[in-house]
């Protein structure tokens, strides 16, 4: 039976086809390996269009005083220093040339008067970095990546759901999935396999993510031996849509704030400056005169602190609200239309301008926004080596929002898209070059069979089997919301790590009905496994730690705590059970230390 599956060998099997997977694909290819590429969903339809305001890089374009070291700083206090230090180096070192690579390709991106690329300011960027085309940068990215892609004659396997990872031994050995338009079964056989998967919002109610973000690749990656680390961490993006309640989570770029965008609550206050944690003291605006003189282009002027990082604005309007002093829908007034130009907002934010008028009947020209946190990235991820993104599993390799390490404790706006970029390059030059003269592995028939056996399960009549994985994944959004969400204490983690092991028990018996063409509810059977499983991980790493971090917040211990400070947790899987380590995150090496013991000094003075 095993002989009749659709089955293709290839050299190196890409598992998803967002920014990294193609970035991954590309470079695969041009080490001259065969690559295939397969995704869940079409061609291009990735969460990388939702990073919307710019790609992080120190062109120096806007700023000429910008470069790696400044954006290796700014990464590495982004992350609260739980980033791995040499990731963040070569992040910063690579993303420049990796942004020159995509305009080769034909990106194309906003310009200064100069011609040069044109960067904007971003939250916790010391200087104008990002390079961005208008607020659709995620799109023209896959657009350009999609293109070459194609031209370089890559093979692509669209509507085609990855279950499982294959193995021969220690080794990864390929990958099989089903077609979703019959619900065939497809294997794939191959010495390497990247990862790139993207992250798991899907977990979570209110989040900017699409369907496909299921934690796939976290709960393959953990069930076939790898680690996952950094899980406590996930990212909530300020400002997420509120209303009207069918579109609540849409992402509202943080590029409204990079063009001046400021934040109030009903009493018509800008709230942000109660909210300047001492480390970013130095480093922001002091009042409302110095924030407009930033805005009227003052190079002397500081930010203002809407552009505060990512975790400091999301607790804000949380706080805000809790308070009372929240808007009509529940959240905080983004307000653009009084601080720019209707032509300027027209030029610089197409994107939201249309979004709000399509979505919201509202004119961001004319009117506020109202906006709150929407789940948006995950930091954590799959352990890999920092230099070639293979993972503890030998020829699995990680990257882009599947990978963990680079953003520590919190993700910086922008640096996801150059992640993928310089990552998704190196895993799949890594990939390519180790497969070089590799034979393509043999799978015994017995793993292809369990997986047959597990494909079928669902649509198994068994009375007992009644799990509906819609409900299922109900549940599952409101134990995440409820009990994992911003604001965490022992009590409502310990709560909600009962209610994932009960809904663990559940997902056994989740339950198919219908046929194998495009059906929903099949398709959701594993994906509601996956989240159950990586929503465990994401808990267990969060009551451990006990402090407040980045984007991880306890109530009950509300600072960080210098013990936490170069700790990473790592998750494995014992006998089937969530395992947690405490793990040092890797020390920098000396000159890097050096540097970050020098910024550290000059931000101390300024305060
Ligand atoms: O707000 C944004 O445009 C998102 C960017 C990012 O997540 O990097």
């Amino acid at each position: 039976m095993t002989q009749d599956i659709e089955t293709h060998e290839t050299d190196v099997l890409v598992i998803g086809a967002g920014g990294a997977g193609l970035s991954a694909a590309i470079s695969a290819a041009e080490q001259g390996a065969d690559v295939a590429v397969v995704c869940k969903s079409l061609l291009g339809k990735a969460h990388t269009v939702m990073a919307e305001g710019g790609i992080a890089a120190s062109l120096g374009n806007v700023e000429p005083a910008d470069d790696w070291q400044a954006h290796f700083l700014d990464t590495m206090k982004g992350g609260w220093g739980l980033n791995d230090p040499t990731m963040a180096e070569i992040h910063a070192k690579e993303s420049p040339e990796r942004v020159r690579t995509l305009q080769e390709w034909g990106a194309i991106f906003d310009r200064t008067e100069d011609g040069d690329i044109h960067q904007r300011p971003f939250g916790g960027h010391r200087h104008d970095r990002l390079a961005h085309v208008g607020d659709r940068t995620g799109l023209e990215l896959i657009r350009t990546l999609q293109d070459k892609a194609v031209a370089e004659g890559i093979d692509v396997y669209q509507e085609c759901y990855v279950t499982n990872l294959l193995q021969t031994d220690d080794a990864v050995a390929g990958a099989c999935g089903f077609w979703r338009q019959d619900g065939a079964p497809i294997l794939f056989r191959a010495p390497a396999v990247i990862l790139a998967s993207g992250g798991l919002g899907k977990m979570y109610r209110i989040s900017s993510n699409s369907w496909e973000y299921t934690a796939d690749g976290h709960a393959m990656a953990l069930r076939n031996g790898a680690e996952l680390i950094d899980m406590a961490f996930v990212q909530f993006h300020p400002t997420g849509m509120v209303w009207p309640k069918s579109v609540q989570g849409t992402l509202v770029t943080e590029g409204v704030r990079g063009e001046g965008g400021i934040l109030l609550n009903a009493d018509g206050e800008r709230f942000m400056f109660d909210y300047v944690p001492t480390e970013y003291e130095g480093s922001v605006a002091a009042d409302e005169a110095e924030a407009d003189r930033w805005v009227a282009g003052d190079e002397d002027a500081r930010p203002p602190p809407e552009l505060l990082t990512r975790d400091v604005v999301a607790r804000a309007i949380l706080n805000e609200v809790a308070e009372g002093r929240g808007s009509e829908h529940g959240g905080a007034y983004l307000d653009i239309a009084n601080q720019r130009s209707a032509d300027y907002i027209m030029q610089k934010l197409p994107a939201m301008v249309h979004q709000f008028r399509e979505l919201a009947e509202i004119d961001i020209t004319e009117e506020p926004m109202q906006v709150a946190p929407t789940c948006h990235y995950m930091m954590g991820g799959i352990r890999v080596d920092p230099e070639t993104q293979e993972t503890s599993v030998p020829g699995l390799y990680a990257s882009g929002e599947v990978a963990g390490g680079l953003h520590g404790a919190n993700r910086l706006g922008g640096n996801s898209l150059s992640d993928l970029l310089v990552f998704g390059n190196r895993a799949g030059v890594a990939a390519g070059e180790a497969v070089t003269g590799a034979e393509t592995p043999q799978v015994d028939d017995s793993q292809v069979e369990r997986y047959l056996a597990g494909l079928e399960a669902p649509f198994d009549t068994d009375p007992d089997r009644g799990v509906d994985p819609f409900d299922l994944h109900a549940e599952l959004q409101a134990v995440m919301e409820e009990y994992v969400g911003i604001m965490r204490d022992e009590d409502r983690l310990s709560t909600g790590i009962e209610r994932l092991e009960s809904l663990q028990d559940r997902v056994e018996n989740v339950r198919a009905t219908g046929a194998r063409t495009y059906n929903p509810g099949w398709e959701k059977c594993f994906a509601v496994e996956n989240m159950i499983l990586a929503g465990l991980a994401v808990a267990h790493a969060a009551r451990a730690r006990e402090e407040s971090r980045g984007a991880h917040s306890r109530v009950d211990f509300p600072d960080p705590d210098e013990d936490w400070g170069n700790i990473e947790l790592t998750v494995s899987m014992r006998d089937g059970e969530i395992h947690l380590d405490r793990d040092a995150v890797p020390e920098p090496r000396d000159e890097l230390q050096e540097m970050l013991a020098a910024d550290a000094g000059l931000e101390a003075e300024a305060e």
